[in-house]
């Protein structure tokens, strides 16, 4: 039997950190105290004008290419998960094959926002199981800062650019021991992105609107229900996991969900502050950061969950 393992992992945040009281100096009518205490967040990195997510995509890729110690050339399957494409068409995974100057592999787009990284990991791992892919690049990347509307506050704060990235390969032992996705498109109202494009224009508005408080109650709803659900699957204790990796989305959505599945608060790895919701990014990047620092070690066990616009919500239960 083929498994899928995680043979490197990479991330990348584009230029210097933006403090709150970077965005207060550029007009942004909101306050250091506030954003702290509500959602963690004290800095995120805002990518260029002309910089795009395949831009991102790629550094964080070539990060993880080199831990895997692989080829770009290698790659037989690229899938980037991400709601800011760089073009309409083609898919932002085709653009960042070029990046990696890959020629043959598969590659395609995978939108289920802040989901979209548990999504893709679930999706390459059935790509590798069936045995038809051995080398799968799952990439989140996204430039979020470009769907702002830096006059609205409450939703302006939270977000920012970046990415991250994994390599799978395929193993006799599984290094994913269990997945789960799930949707209910009946909630899409309370997270969207609602414009659209006609005739070469933009109608509607192509701005970040949220319910934030129905978007918490979702969240810590659904995050600790489809942790459990995948452990049980895998036939994987709680008590075995050794590390949390939630959607980095709200300190305070983090550690509720970590409360409500009995870990330690020095278990969940938390990196919001640093970054701000970086969508379908931020689960990868805190992962790397947490690999690169020491923290993960050979062996342990991880849970990954994620929850987006949709209403999208997954998680996938490592071990490394
Ligand atoms: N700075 C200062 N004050 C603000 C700001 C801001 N940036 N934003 C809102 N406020 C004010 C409001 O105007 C309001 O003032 P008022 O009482 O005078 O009218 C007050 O703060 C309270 O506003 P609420 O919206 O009730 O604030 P709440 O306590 O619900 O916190 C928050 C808002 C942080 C968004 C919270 O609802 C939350 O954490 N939601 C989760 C949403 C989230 O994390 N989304 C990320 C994207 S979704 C995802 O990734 C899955």
């Amino acid at each position: 039997m083929t498994f899928a393992r995680i043979a490197g992992i990479g991330s990348y945040l584009p230029g210097d950190p933006v403090s709150n009281q970077d965005l207060i100096a550029r007009g942004v009518d909101t306050d250091n105290d506030w954003i702290i205490s509500r959602t963690g967040i004290k800095t995120r990195h805002l990518a260029a004008p002309g910089v795009n997510s395949s831009d991102l995509g790629v550094e964080a890729s070539r990060r993880a290419l080199e831990m895997a110690g692989i080829e770009a050339s290698e790659l037989d399957l690229i899938i980037v998960a991400t709601s800011t494409p760089d073009m309409f068409f083609p898919s932002t995974a085709t653009i960042l094959q070029a990046k990696l100057g890959n020629v043959g592999a598969a590659a395609f787009d995978l939108q289920a926002v802040c989901a979209g990284f548990v999504y893709a990991l679930s999706v390459a791992e059935k790509f590798i199981k069936s045995g038809s892919h051995k080398k799968v690049l799952v990439v989140g990347a996204e430039v979020f800062s470009r769907l702002l509307d830096w006059k609205d506050r409450n939703t302006c704060v939270l977000f920012g650019d970046g990415a991250g990235a994994v390599v799978l390969e395929a193993a006799e032992f599984p290094g994913i021991l269990g997945t789960a996705i799930h949707a209910d498109g009946s909630k899409n109202a309370i997270l969207n992105v609602p414009g659209q494009v006609s005739g070469g224009n933009i109608t509607g508005e192509a701005f970040v609107r949220m319910d934030g408080q129905a978007v918490f109650k979702f969240a810590v709803s659904v995050l600790p229900s489809v942790a459990k659900q995948t452990c049980d699957t895998a036939g994987v204790s709680m008590d075995e996991i050794n590390w949390l990796i939630p959607h980095q989305a709200n300190v305070r959505i983090i550690e509720f969900v970590g409360k409500k599945l009995g870990m330690r608060p020095e278990q969940v790895v938390v990196t919001v502050g640093e970054h701000g919701n970086t969508s379908a990014a931020s689960i990868p990047l805190a992962m790397d950061a947490a690999v690169r620092d020491g923290r993960i070690q050979h062996g342990q066990k991880v849970i990954l969950v994620g929850v987006g616009g949709g209403f999208t919500w997954g998680a996938a239960l490592l071990r490394f």
